[in-house]
């Protein structure tokens, strides 16, 4: 059995944060720069350690294997969380960090257990962001291979997913997949790639051959395909069984050799390749585009090397400009109250910070100390440069926080530190960026960039993404909150190297206060923040009183000086809760002493209040740092909005960009499974953003909230990307519950990207997305009829409504992928409920029935469907499904099941479950010459199957 999952959920949150991710490259063949972190959460064991580089290096040994002798995993860092031990092998971290690893060791919320999956947020041929591997899934090696196979091969599975943007080959939860589907010769398949592995179609509960269903034409619910776990012979695919003995290749298009892929599995990876092999997505991909990395024709030694490097805790160097420029627009000012707020309430006790400051020349301002108490932030905020004078020497600036990293002896390593570096101008002072590259990386710091205002340095954002560390963009217009949000989330989104517990944004907006009339607005506490709540009111005119009252009517204003704080210098008021904060609505009004309207930034910002129950947090995530615009007109955007692992599901998320243009654009994100959102209620929204609006940088914010109260808490993490296991029945998630979220808001910077070669649209060039999810709801013999359903795409994208459907059937697979247009349209007078003319906005759930023109033995249709707008632009074609018109005589209704199934089914004890496995094996054992499953009613097994037989032997899959 599973083992006890000891793991607070609390401690299991650490995954949030907006940086690129460690980037993997790949040189002759060999992948470089793989990065595993372990979380610092994790008890400190060795196996794991251990496991990590024994399977890395027989997968490495594999995956030559799989890519055709093509790549191998070279070497390999793996970064140990600074709550273990040192031990001398480990070298310091340098921009190794948790939140931007490839591959991390977290523990999971306990309903998921340990199933391994990989997040992938794009679309076919994208990177996925990380492998999430459990330390039990490492720790009790036996249990894990005995559910999922070897390691070293599910690292194959998962690894498609991450390097290749491949997709499962087996059924997964999302619309448009099934277990079993009407292949175009009439018969009932298992959703597998290849079709030539074998296996038997069975009830899990009661091992009984699966009956079909009148409503659907396919098997029962509870019908489940086993697999032959021995006598396969087929080599592919690692996308859909990768435990198999005989599986070591992905599935590929040549239709001579084994291993030929299945077009016509209702899976994921059919649904979002368009139905193309796991090959042709991964030759296309710059691994192997172009002729790169082509196979090596001698043998190679594919054992990686591994570097351990172990995390110190969190230092900081403060680099700002202050040359001239940064005194128009009260800049300096802007970004002291950032920094102010930054130093005062959101870096964390036990970190240690210094500042510095760069003009013409750079200059340490305080040495690198540690936070500790109220008295050393206030010494660090006094000591604030506030004079503003002189030319842009950035490179001065790095290197002096470089110095400043090293500690007053100058002798400390600044390896795995961070620079937090802020300017508004372009370099006009040697050393230039380009001149201190080699010391940047060579002292292994992390440099995280705020590009103040639109004139600053473009060479910021790559000086961030050379070092993994984040990039932000503040436009520099009055209404933006981007400087403070940026200052957050330097912290905010990196709770791996913290030991405290960190802070939660709730809001953060600009308030335009009209001269002598207040404004208010209201936040929500939910219960599990409330810690040491602040509310920061920025302003730059005249001075401005606040008002805070909380859910009961308890006001909290200037007279309360315990709480309430005014700034006169840096121009703050902050109202700091005493208590912790009680949970619902409250109110703040802010009034200004100017008679002219005036704009006050208000941020606020709570931490948890409970060590062992996560807060909900959200991560926003671009879909790359920069945008060419000319070959591709849109971004996506992406929030991930959970509870620890949990998913949270309809909750409202909006994006808020600022464009270059001086817009702000407010993206609504939906998790719908449709446009640019990949997979239905995982908690990660997404949406495409449109509206470039010029060359530039763009700048990210997400906003949830749940005050209409529609949000859910998933009991589990739909994720399914992890492997399927060896047979169904030897792991059966809990099937997902819901429970209603109580009202929170809250608000996480996304960072920036950066567009280049905008093009001017001419007319509507812009498609409705392809349509990935149209599945057959039901089939009637009866009726000779097909219900539909699928997801509204809109006329631009995920955006608006679409004008046509252009919905097309065929009793050929292959016509009708191939050849869709010359497919037969789907008319008028064949739909019998819903109308094929009525278009819903985008996201809307579509249904229609229609009748099909023949039923019968064999007769099976396919079905596709694209969306087009007013202009004939027209997304591509949609996943295709199938539906069998096939009559199918009720079920006989013989309850005669066997005394040891009724055992099974009403027991669920360890024994039981136990003899169901040994039966399964029987069973696969003893029909390894194996039928395939097909539309023939076979007989139950026989009583003899189902007694003979010897225990499975497990050994060969256990190292
Ligand atoms: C990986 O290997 C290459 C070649 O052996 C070497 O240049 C590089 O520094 C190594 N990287 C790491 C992180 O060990
Ligand atoms: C697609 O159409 C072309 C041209 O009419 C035809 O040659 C080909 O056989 C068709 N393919 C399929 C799979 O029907
Ligand atoms: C379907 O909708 C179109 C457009 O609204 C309408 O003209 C047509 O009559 C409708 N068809 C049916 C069968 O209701």
């Amino acid at each position: 059995m599973l083992r006890a999952i000891v793991c607070f959920l609390f401690l299991c949150t650490a995954v949030q944060g907006s940086a690129v991710r460690n980037q993997i490259t790949i040189r002759d063949g060999g992948y470089e720069n793989l990065l595993i972190a372990i979380n610092k959460d994790v008890a400190e064991d060795q196996t794991i350690v251990d496991t990590l580089i024994d399977i890395f290096t027989s997968g490495s040994g594999y995956l030559f294997t799989a890519t055709k002798r093509r790549t191998y995993w070279r070497n390999i860092t793996i970064l140990i969380p600074n709550t273990w031990t040192p031990k001398p092998e480990y070298e310091r971290a340098r921009t190794e960090s948790f939140e931007t690893a490839n591959v991390i060791v977290d523990a999971e919320n306990p309903a998921w257990e340990d199933n391994p999956y990989t997040l992938q947020l794009g679309g076919c041929g994208v990177h996925g962001e990380y492998i999430h591997l459990t330390p039990n899934f490492l720790l009790d090696r036996e249990n894990s291979e005995y559910i999922w196979g070897p390691m070293d091969k599910l690292l194959l599975h998962e690894w498609g997913h991450l390097r290749w943007g491949l997709f499962d080959e087996y059924h997964t939860e999302d619309e448009g997949s099934s277990k079993f589907y009407a292949d175009s010769r009439g018969n009932i398949e298992a959703t597998r790639c290849s079709t030539k592995l074998t296996g038997e179609a069975l009830n899990i509960n009661t091992f009984e051959q699966c009956q079909r269903d009148p409503e659907t034409g396919l098997y029962e619910a509870d019908c489940f395909f086993f697999p032959n776990l021995n006598g396969q012979t087929e080599p592919a695919s690692i996308m859909y069984a990768q435990f198999l003995e005989s599986v070591t290749d992905y599935c590929h298009s040549n239709p001579e050799l084994p291993g030929y892929h299945n077009r016509e599995a209702p899976n994921k990876h059919n649904n979002l390749c368009s139905s193309r092999s796991a090959w042709d997505v991964m030759l296309e991909t710059d691994d192997f585009a172009r002729e790169n990395n082509p196979p090596f024709e001698e043998d190679i030694d594919t054992t990686p090397t591994f570097r351990l490097v172990q995390a110190s805790t969190r230092r900081v160097a403060l680099v700002l400009d202050v040359s001239g420029s940064m005194g128009t627009n009260d800049r300096l000012a802007k970004l002291n109250q950032a920094a102010t707020q930054y130093l005062r309430y959101t870096i964390e006790d036990g970190s240690m910070m210094a500042i510095t400051k760069f003009s013409y020349s750079a200059e340490i301002i305080v040495e690198l100390t540690e936070i500790y108490n109220e008295t050393n932030r206030e010494y660090l905020i006094s000591n604030l440069p506030n004079v503003p004078d002189g030319s842009t020497c950035i490179g001065c600036g790095i290197l002096a926080g470089i110095q400043a990293l090293k500690g007053p002896s100058r002798e400390e390593d600044p390896a795995g530190g961070y620079i937090l570096l802020v300017s508004d101008g372009e370099e006009n002072v040697f050393p230039y960026i380009i001149n201190v590259l080699d010391q940047v990386v060579e002292s292994g710091v992390i440099i995280d960039t705020i590009a103040f205002s639109p004139q600053a340095d473009p060479k910021l954002q790559q000086l961030s993404t050379l070092t993994n560390g984040l990039a932000f963009f503040y436009p520099d217009t009055a209404n933006s909150t981007a400087l403070n949000d940026a200052f957050t989330a330097t912290v905010t989104s990196r709770s791996g190297l913290s030991t405290e517990v960190l802070p939660v944004q709730l809001y953060s907006g600009a308030l335009t206060v009209p001269g002598n009339s207040p404004v208010s607005d209201t936040f929500v506490i939910d219960s599990s923040i409330g810690l040491e709540t602040v509310l920061l009111f920025s302003w730059l005119d005249e001075p401005i009183s606040v008002e805070v009252e909380d859910p009961d009517g308890v006001r909290i204003n200037s007279s309360d000086t315990s709480q309430y704080r005014v700034d006169m210098a840096a121009k703050i008021v902050s109202v700091a809760i005493t208590d912790i904060a009680k949970p619902g609505e409250w109110m703040f009004t802010v009034d200004s002493d100017s008679n002219q309207a005036e704009v006050v930034i208000v941020t606020i910002e709570s931490k948890p209040t409970s060590t062992t129950e996560a807060p909900i947090t959200v991560n926003a995530v671009v879909g790359s740092q920069t945008l060419n615009h000319r070959s591709t007109p849109t971004m996506e955007i992406y929030a991930e909005v959970r509870k620890g692992y949990l998913p949270v599901v309809n909750a409202e998320v909006t994006a808020v960009i600022e464009t270059p243009g001086d817009a702000t654009t407010f993206l609504p994100l939906y998790d719908n499974g449709a446009g640019a959102d990949i997979t239905k209620n995982d908690g990660i929204y997404s949406a495409f953003f449109l509206d470039v609006d010029g060359d530039g940088r763009y700048s990210v914010k997400v906003q949830v909230s749940n005050e209409g109260s529609t949000a859910s808490i998933a009991s589990r993490s739909r994720r399914s990307s992890g492997g399927l296991p060896l047979s169904p029945d030897r792991y059966t998630p809990t099937p997902t519950t819901y429970e209603p979220a109580e009202a929170f808001v809250r608000t996480s910077s996304g960072g920036v990207f950066e567009v280049e070669n905008y093009a001017e649209p001419v007319g509507d060039t812009l498609a409705p997305s392809r349509i990935t999810d149209l599945a057959v709801a039901s089939a009637s013999y009866e009726s000779s009829s097909v219900t539909l359903q699928w997801t509204a795409v809109g006329d631009d994208y995920d955006q608006g409504t679409a004008s046509y459907y252009d919905l097309r059937f065929s009793t050929s697979f292959d016509a009708l992928l191939d050849n869709f247009t010359l497919s037969d349209p789907v008319t008028e007078e064949q739909v019998l409920s819903g109308n094929l003319s009525v278009i819903g906005q985008s996201g809307a759930l579509e249904s229609l029935t229609i009748s099909v023109p023949t039923r019968g033995e064999s007769v099976v249709y396919f079905f596709a469907i694209t969306a087009g707008d007013e202009d004939e632009n027209f997304g591509g074609v949609s996943n295709i499904v199938s539906a069998s018109l096939e009559f199918i005589p009720l079920p006989t209704t013989d309850t005669g099941l066997e005394p040891w199934a009724i055992g099974v089914i009403s027991a669920a004890s360890v024994l039981a479950a136990l003899a169901v496995v040994i039966f399964v094996v029987v069973l696969c054992k003893t029909n390894s010459s194996s039928k395939k499953v097909n539309t023939n009613t076979t007989k139950p097994n026989s009583d003899n199957e189902k007694k003979d037989g010897n225990v499975y032997d497990n050994s060969s899959y256990v190292a």
